[in-house]
């Protein structure tokens, strides 16, 4: 048996940055990661899982098939009580999880994604006309942020735009740390209701989106209509929660490092936009709940065993910010190969929709400021909403004026 008597007691939620450096992972976990590769920490629940604390280990780890994603495992480190939340296959492990990830993988690929950039630049250049025809500061989350990847998205699932306001406010909800778990629990079933309607409509009235070639393995037999409606949530939430954190997040960071702005402002390179795109997921790693899992069997890792049945966590953050991964870690340098972040994740889990939160930023960040050359920060940093209490990081709101 392993010592559980000295783990490390975690904040209630362990992604939480500090005040004074809100782009930085919390220093408490980069403290363990200079102790050693893992680390037993004491969770809200009293249970105590393992923390990884180094890239390379993590890596490892995700990739390695004697653990799994399922989070109705005994020992699955949980983020918040039971009750809540959205299942889909981002919580359950081979052959099922494959099988469902196979069903929606085809728009995703880079090739489909590419076909859709002409179409992103133009939600782009119309918000920013928009944008600068409007009143100033603006709130560029609301206007900017949030409406580029629920257009996409809304397009790519077939679900109607003009509900916008209502699923933005149920993830919203779905994926706050702090939410009682009844109240994070309803949000979810409205959600699997609409999506269930959608489905339903899809049945008598199919077009050519992603939910209807759902609909079409309903009617096969091949999928239940609960499960179709459970991954259109995934994709939904996915689709727009995170990516809208990392054009508002990512607009800020860079704001607060002129040099790096300038770079991307007056380069025009494509190149270095992309180079750009992984610097900045690297550096935010807005994922900063860290990956789940819990072990199959017994794993050594440094001359230590993670037992089968024990919990492990694994915070992509600070992995992405590991000296021996990346040299000078802390620095944002938009320049540098960034490539093997893994704020994606890494292994049979990472990330569905990459390709397309790629593109979407790389027309982000290669239009927004050079149509808008003087955008600056209308509020004190100080005084900026930050999702602290949100499984994805970022900020509520983001006031802005040029
Ligand atoms: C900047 C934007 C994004 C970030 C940082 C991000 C991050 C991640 C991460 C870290 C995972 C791995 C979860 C795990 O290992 O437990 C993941 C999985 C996933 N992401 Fe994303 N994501 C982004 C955008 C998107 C988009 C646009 C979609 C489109 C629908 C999407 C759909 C998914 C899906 C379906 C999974 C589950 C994959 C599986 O379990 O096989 N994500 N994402």
């Amino acid at each position: 048996m392993t010592d559980t008597a000295g783990a490390t007691e975690l904040q209630a939620f362990p992604g939480v940055r500090a005040a004074g450096c809100p782009f930085d992972p919390p220093p408490g976990l980069r403290a363990l990661r200079e102790e050693g590769p893992l680390a037993r920490v004491r969770l809200w629940d009293g249970s105590t899982p393992w923390l990884v604390t180094r890239y390379a280990e993590q890596r490892a780890l995700l990739a390695d098939r004697r653990v799994s994603a399922d989070v109705t495992r005994p020992g699955y480190p949980r983020q918040v009580p039971i009750g809540g939340g959205f299942a889909s296959f981002i919580l359950m492990d081979d052959p099922e999880h494959a099988r469902l990830r196979r069903m929606v993988q085809a728009p995703f690929t880079i090739r489909r994604v590419e076909t859709m950039r002409p179409a992103v630049q133009r939600i782009v250049d119309e918000l920013i006309d928009d944008l600068l025809a409007g009143p100033r500061p603006v709130d560029l989350v609301e206007a900017f942020a949030l409406p580029v990847p629920s257009l996409v998205i809304c397009e790519l699932l077939g679900v109607p735009y003009a509900d916008h306001a209502f699923f933005q406010d149920a993830s919203k909800t779905v994926i706050r740390r702090d939410a009682p778990p009844e109240e994070r629990g309803a949000a979810a079933a409205r959600l699997t209701d609409y999506l269930d309607g959608l489905v339903g409509d899809k049945l008598a009235r199919p077009s050519d989106d992603l939910l209807s070639r759902l609909t079409a393995r309903v009617e096969s037999g091949e999928l239940t209509r609960r499960e179709a409606a459970q991954m259109g949530v995934l994709l939904l939430i996915a689709g727009h929660e995170t990516t809208a954190n990392m054009i508002a997040l990512g607009t800020l960071v860079l704001l607060r490092n002129p040099g790096e702005l300038a770079l991307l402002r007056d380069g025009g390179d494509p190149e270095l936009v992309a180079g750009a795109v992984e610097e900045l997921l690297r550096h935010l790693t807005i994922t900063h709940s860290g990956r789940r899992r819990v072990a199959l069997e017994d794993i050594e890792i440094g001359g230590q065993v993670i037992r089968a049945g024990e919990g492990i966590i694994l915070p992509n953050d600070i992995a992405n910010r590991d000296p021996d991964a990346f040299p000078d870690p802390d620095r944002l340098d938009v320049r540098r190969d960034a490539r093997r972040h893994i704020a994606f994740g890494f292994g049979v889990h990472q990330c569905l929709g990459q390709s397309l939160a790629r593109m979407e930023l790389q027309v982000v960040y290669g239009t927004l400021y050079r149509r808008v050359p003087t955008l600056r920060l209308a509020a004190d940093l100080g005084d900026v909403p930050f999702k602290h209490d949100g499984q994805v990081y970022g900020v509520y709101e983001l006031p802005v004026t040029w």
